[in-house]
């Protein structure tokens, strides 16, 4: 990657009389930076930055969030005309190479994906290791971490072409791990891929197809799956995804990177709150419970949150939001559901919180997946495949980033410091001479 940092200008800090400058540079979206690479060696301090919230940790040409505005970018373009005009496919080509592609480009990227869809037969002794009730995302770690041990040919991160093979591995294998990881909770054979299909297609009839029945997936529903997917696919440097560079920047193969991207998206402050946010609306169950859970969000005493609400960076509607809350909408119309309670709660949840002067003052809007998990179950997912389905898109954002990552001129070892606050340096005791209790 070229690096595209210029400095505009510099920012003095003055401290017992010593003053040093440093550089200020420009984004092209977003405020500016101010690199402090150099103030320890200069000043002998650090800064104290917990949750990276006034942090940039690296240069990124992919992703842009104005969180005030509401706005969510992909290498320039508006997430909703991506949601609104394009595929799986194409955005997927769009995050790792910059570009949209022209359609030799698509077909060449297309091609390369429905190559690697398969896994090695051996693969498939891992799922019998777990238990059939293991969450899925615990399999999801194990298993894309395992990766690593079968695909040595694309492991050397120092080769282009091997970083290249491996990308494309993880993506077109993703879908097929995680429906394996869904059959077995439940009991079922395994279903090859089908390299006909589309990709949220095929996805779908791997999870939905049993091998004595034809399936065909109902258009408007792999539309809104893959919808979902193009949502969710990259968002700038979130935990998992700088928990992707953090294991990247050691220098570990990128299939170790992923499964510890996938391992930080299971909390449920991250990926895990749409399964945390319909478990909620399910705990709500009736429009006239919502007062009692609205004052439970307020009160400082009680840990309970909104699940589905707020954001780090957005303190206004998640752009992300208010597609899903549409596709919400064409699924439950497509399968004739008219009034799912749930939504029906969702709905007027939504409308009191943002009337709230708490959420008001606080700039808490719904956020993905306040909408994502109704629409998930509709479509026939089962709760506990939720974060599953986010970690198969996110897999095309954390190895665009990763891939980045690896030609940042400016890339180091992930190493960040602390203010030390423990016990002072002091002797060891021996064991008859300490105090007891
Ligand atoms: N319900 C009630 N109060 C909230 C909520 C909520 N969902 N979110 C934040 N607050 C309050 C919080 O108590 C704090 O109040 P105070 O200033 O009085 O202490 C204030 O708002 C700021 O919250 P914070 O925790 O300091 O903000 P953060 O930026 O560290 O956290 C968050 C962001 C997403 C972790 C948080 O809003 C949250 O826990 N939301 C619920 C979980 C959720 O929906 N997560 C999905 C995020 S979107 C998917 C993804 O990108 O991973």
């Amino acid at each position: 990657m070229k690096s595209d940092l210029k400095t505009s200008r510099t920012v003095s800090l003055t401290q017992n009389n010593q003053t040093v400058e440093f550089p200020v540079y420009k984004a092209a979206h977003g405020p500016d930076v101010f690199d402090i690479r150099s103030l320890y060696k200069e000043t002998g301090a650090f800064t104290f930055d917990p949750g990276f919230t006034s942090t940039a940790s690296c240069e990124s040409k992919i992703t842009f969030i104005d969180g005030d505005e509401g706005v969510l970018l992909y290498r320039g373009y508006p997430i909703d005309q991506l949601a609104e005009n394009s595929d799986f496919i194409e955005t997927a080509y769009l995050l790792l190479n910059g570009e949209l592609p022209n359609p030799e480009k698509l077909k060449w990227f297309e091609n390369s994906i429905t190559m690697h869809t398969m896994v090695h037969e051996q693969l498939k002794n891992f799922y019998n290791g777990f238990r059939r009730d293991a969450h899925p995302m615990a399999i999801m770690v194990g298993v894309v971490g395992a990766l690593s041990a079968f695909y040595h040919d694309s492991t050397d991160i120092t080769d282009p072409k091997q970083r290249l093979v491996a990308s494309h591995r993880m993506i077109a294998k993703m879908p097929t791990i995680a429906a394996m990881a869904y059959k077995y909770s439940i009991g079922q054979t395994f279903v090859f891929p089908r390299n006909d299909l589309d990709y949220t297609s095929n996805f779908m009839r791997m999870c939905f197809a049993v091998s004595s029945e034809e399936y065909e997936c109902n258009p408007v529903l792999c539309d809104a799956l893959d919808k979902i997917f193009i949502l969710h696919m990259d968002h700038e440097q979130n935990a998992s995804t700088s928990t992707v560079r953090l294991a990247g920047s050691s220098g570990a193969n990128p299939f170790a990177c992923i499964a510890a991207g996938i391992a930080s998206l299971w909390g449920p402050a991250h990926g895990g709150a749409n399964e945390a946010a319909l478990n909620m609306l399910e705990e709500i169950g009736t429009v006239d419970r919502i007062p009692e859970f609205i004052a439970r969000a307020k009160d400082k005493d009680d840990p309970f949150r909104l699940m589905g609400f707020g954001h780090r960076v957005y303190k206004n509607y998640d752009p992300r939001a208010k597609v899903m809350r549409t596709a919400c909408h064409e699924v439950l119309d497509a399968l004739g559901i008219r009034d799912e309670p749930l939504l029906q709660v969702a709905m007027e949840l939504e409308r009191i919180a943002l009337e709230d002067e708490y959420f008001v003052a606080k700039k808490l809007y719904p956020n993905i997946d306040f909408y994502s998990g109704i629409t998930l179950r509709a479509l026939g997912f089962p709760t506990d495949m939720f974060t599953v389905l986010f970690a198969l898109a996110r897999t095309v954002g954390w190895i665009a980033q990763w891939s980045e990552m690896i030609v940042d001129p400016n890339q180091k070892i992930g190493r960040p410091r602390q203010i030390y606050t423990g016990a002072p340096q002091r002797d060891y005791t021996q064991m008859e001479t300490r105090p007891s209790e």
